[in-house]
């Protein structure tokens, strides 16, 4: 039977929910602060706590002036892409007890700082846009006339539809610190969801294929497969690049038949 001690006991259930967490986190206000610094918080935390939840938390609870961005909350929009623990992650789609302790935070590597882990993502945007990102079919439509696009085609591009443009693949990517001219990962997986796109034509695959082979193009990936690795939606940018680099190369070899 059990003593009065014994049930007074918090069941195991809330022993487990009751754990602690440090987290490091990066803090820089560029108009304020000679050098960026880290800043360390002790949290509660709960089964499930994503990165994110600990960071709000912190901010409502510790320091209002933590800066973050983020919107859904469940891995769609892409905003809140930070550096955990060395690795490039969504912050919403990762739990702060699965990543060990403590849990370092900082803002995606090879992006500016706007303040604290808050990036400055126009170069991003414009490396994306540097490839079209845009449907160009082949002809004008009739009146009341769909695109139709095949089944098998539609399979194609399944995986990179998925991108949410958040950055953490060209984040990790040596070539595109390097070379900003070079789309990137993101933005080359997007190239490759239109030049796979059947409804665009053959004129207009090809025209892509020569703007994408220029001396900043896809010949610049190294396939380290960094970018297939932190991918949150499990593109392989690498392999879309890959692709089209055998594609290029067919195409020239086309001379020799
Ligand atoms: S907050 Fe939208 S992807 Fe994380």
């Amino acid at each position: 039977m059990a003593t009065t001690e014994e049930t007074q006991k918090p069941d195991a259930a809330t022993a487990t929910d009751e754990e602690t967490a440090t987290l490091e986190v990066f803090r820089y206000v560029p108009e304020e602060d000679d050098e960026p610094y880290f800043e360390t918080f002790e949290i509660e935390t709960f089964e499930g706590m994503t990165v994110l939840d600990a960071l709000i938390k912190i901010r409502d609870e510790q320091d209002p002036s933590l800066t973050i961005r983020h919107s859904c909350r469940m891995a769609r929009c892409g905003s809140d892409a930070v550096y955990i623990n060395g690795t490039q992650r969504l912050a919403c789609n990762t739990q702060v007890r699965e990543v060990g302790d403590p849990v370092k935070v900082e803002p995606l590597p090879r992006f500016d700082v706007i303040r604290d882990l808050v990036v400055e993502m126009n170069e991003f945007y414009d490396r994306m846009e540097s490839v079209e990102p845009w449907f160009q079919p082949d002809h004008e439509p009739e009146t009341g006339e769909e695109y139709l696009q095949s089944p098998e085609n539609r399979r194609n591009i399944d995986t990179v539809l998925d991108c949410i443009w958040c950055g953490a693949c060209t984040s990790s990517c040596s070539p595109a610190a390097t070379d900003s001219d070079f789309p990137g990962p993101a933005a080359l997986a997007k190239a490759y969801r239109f030049y796979k796109d059947e409804r665009e034509g053959e004129e207009t695959r090809k025209r892509r294929l020569e703007m994408l082979e220029s001396s900043h193009g896809i010949y610049r990936c190294h396939t380290q497969f960094n970018c297939t690795e932190v991918c949150p939606k499990g593109i392989s940018p690498t392999e879309a690049i890959m692709e089209m680099s055998r594609d290029a190369v067919k195409e020239k070899l086309r001379f020799w038949r």
